[in-house]
């Protein structure tokens, strides 16, 4: 199916399947990879994009409901600061907002709240916090919290507008009522209305200690940017899921279905005519190499009783061969 949308800009033309999803179409086809794969049922919201300006889940919708439209993705906002010999306009004011807040720990999730918060502020230059807290509320963070992408995106809006903000030379203190210690009494038992309330929260949160006297340490308890968070606010491939796979082959592997028995002859003479097949590997065609999949001791770790792919299987599930071809679908035709 030919599907046509203009992504960052530039327009694309693919031809997929009529059931691919815009997720498996901007990964695994178009190399987007700031589009991250997370729960894959619109929960999340790592997948977010936007289209014609308004954050979707790519994950539960069709690369076909996207014809037509425009595809905007975190490679299109920003730029690193320091291209070496390249002057850049650098970051945009919402990534840097992130970087300076602290708003990143894993990075996972962070294309997608700048993206969901980036459309809010192109339609609200001075957004309340519930405002910002509503534009968030379709991505969820495992590991950042939400308070500081809150504080993050108001700190950038105030910058759009001009308003002068203060550079942070402190942690940002988190709301005073969430240390208000517990009143004499309370047992922050579970229950309902405001008082309950405070004693549930009172009764999880950590109690913090501040050192006191004037800090003179250079870099402790000072804010400090992440080391890598000029590369996470961008969406740079950073995590094991982001691996280039385009233009490789797909490998499958034929398992034992018997629990011990010897193989006497491969035939792979069907599946190697199997147009789009690039090789069958049998314990013929590679060197015998052996190794243990047991044992840590040194110099050798034994016992020394494996084979990639041996003339012999061992249990049920064991390595007959390995199929590589052009694309999943012809890898499991060809087993
Ligand atoms: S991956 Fe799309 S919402 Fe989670
Ligand atoms: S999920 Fe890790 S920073 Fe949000």
């Amino acid at each position: 199916m030919r599907i046509r949308f203009n992504l960052n800009g530039n327009p694309v033309d693919v031809d997929l399947p009529a059931d691919t999803t815009l997720l498996t179409t901007l990964r695994e086809h178009l190399g987007i990879f700031g589009v991250k794969h997370g729960c894959e049922t619109g929960d999340c919201g790592a997948c977010t994009v936007l289209l014609d300006g308004e954050p979707v889940n790519t994950c539960v919708m069709l690369a076909a409901q996207a014809d037509g439209k425009t595809i905007t993705t975190i490679e299109a906002i920003g730029e690193h600061p320091e291209h070496g010999w390249k002057q850049t306009a650098g970051l945009s004011a919402l990534q840097r907002a992130f970087v300076e807040t602290g708003a990143i720990q894993c990075g996972y999730c962070t294309p997608a709240m700048i993206l969901a918060s980036g459309s809010l502020l192109s339609r609200d230059p001075n957004p309340s916090e519930a405002d910002v807290r509503q534009s968030l509320s379709g991505v969820l963070c495992r590991c950042t919290g939400y308070l500081k992408p809150v504080q993050a995106v108001i700190r950038a809006a105030a910058v759009l507008r001009g308003d002068p903000v203060e550079p942070i030379e402190a942690p940002i203190p988190a709301p005073s009522e969430l240390f208000t210690p517990p009143e004499a009494g309370e047992t922050g038992g579970v229950g309902s209305g405001p008082a309950t309330e405070l004693a549930i929260r009172t009764s999880v949160m950590p109690r913090i200690q501040v050192a006191p006297g004037p800090e003179t340490r250079a870099s402790v308890g000072r804010p400090e940017p992440k080391v890598d968070a000029v590369k996470l606010v961008q969406g740079k491939p950073a995590f094991a899921a982001d691996i280039e796979m385009r233009g490789m082959l797909v490998a499958k592997v034929l398992h034992s279905p018997l629990a011990h028995a010897r193989i006497r002859k491969i035939d792979a003479s069907m599946a190697l005519a199997l147009p789009g097949v690039a090789a069958v590997l049998t314990w013929k065609d590679i060197p015998r190499v052996v190794y243990s999949t047991a044992g840590q001791s040194h110099p050798i770790p034994g016992p020394l009783d494996t084979f990639s792919l041996d003339n012999k299987v061992r249990f049920v599930g064991d390595r007959v061969a390995f199929v590589a071809a052009e694309d999943e679908a012809t890898a499991e035709k060809a087993l």
